[in-house]
């Protein structure tokens, strides 16, 4: 499956849902989370996130290993999301900020 990844957070800019030809995608406040069972691994995905922060489940960078089982996890309790919908307003200045898994809100 496809994970997302940290610098999702705070950015959310979702055209990644747009993409998704099964609709996997699951919506947090400002976070999204790919169903690890849904995704067809179509690759889609990947190129679309203005963020970079989708990667193949086996592509994870070191670092971003928690967020494999974070998906898994969230995808259980967040609702679905297959549109496009308001994306935060200052997503651009949150875009490669570190460390904002502290700013995940469930
Ligand atoms: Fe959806 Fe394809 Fe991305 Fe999986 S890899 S989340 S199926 S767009
Ligand atoms: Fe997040 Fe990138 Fe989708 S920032 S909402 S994974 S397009």
């Amino acid at each position: 499956a496809f994970v997302v990844t940290e610098n999702c957070i705070k950015c959310k800019y979702q055209d990644c849902v747009e993409v998704c030809p099964v609709d996997c995608f699951y919506e947090g406040p400002n976070f999204l989370v790919i169903h690890p069972d849904e995704c067809i691994d179509c690759a889609l995905c990947e190129p679309e996130c203005p963020a970079g922060a989708i990667f193949s489940e086996d592509e994870v960078p070191a670092d971003q290993k928690e967020f494999i089982k974070l998906n898994a996890e969230l995808a259980e309790v967040w609702p679905n999301i297959t549109e496009i919908g308001e994306q935060p307003a200052d997503r651009k200045e949150w875009d490669g900020v570190k460390g904002k898994l502290q700013y995940l809100e469930r």
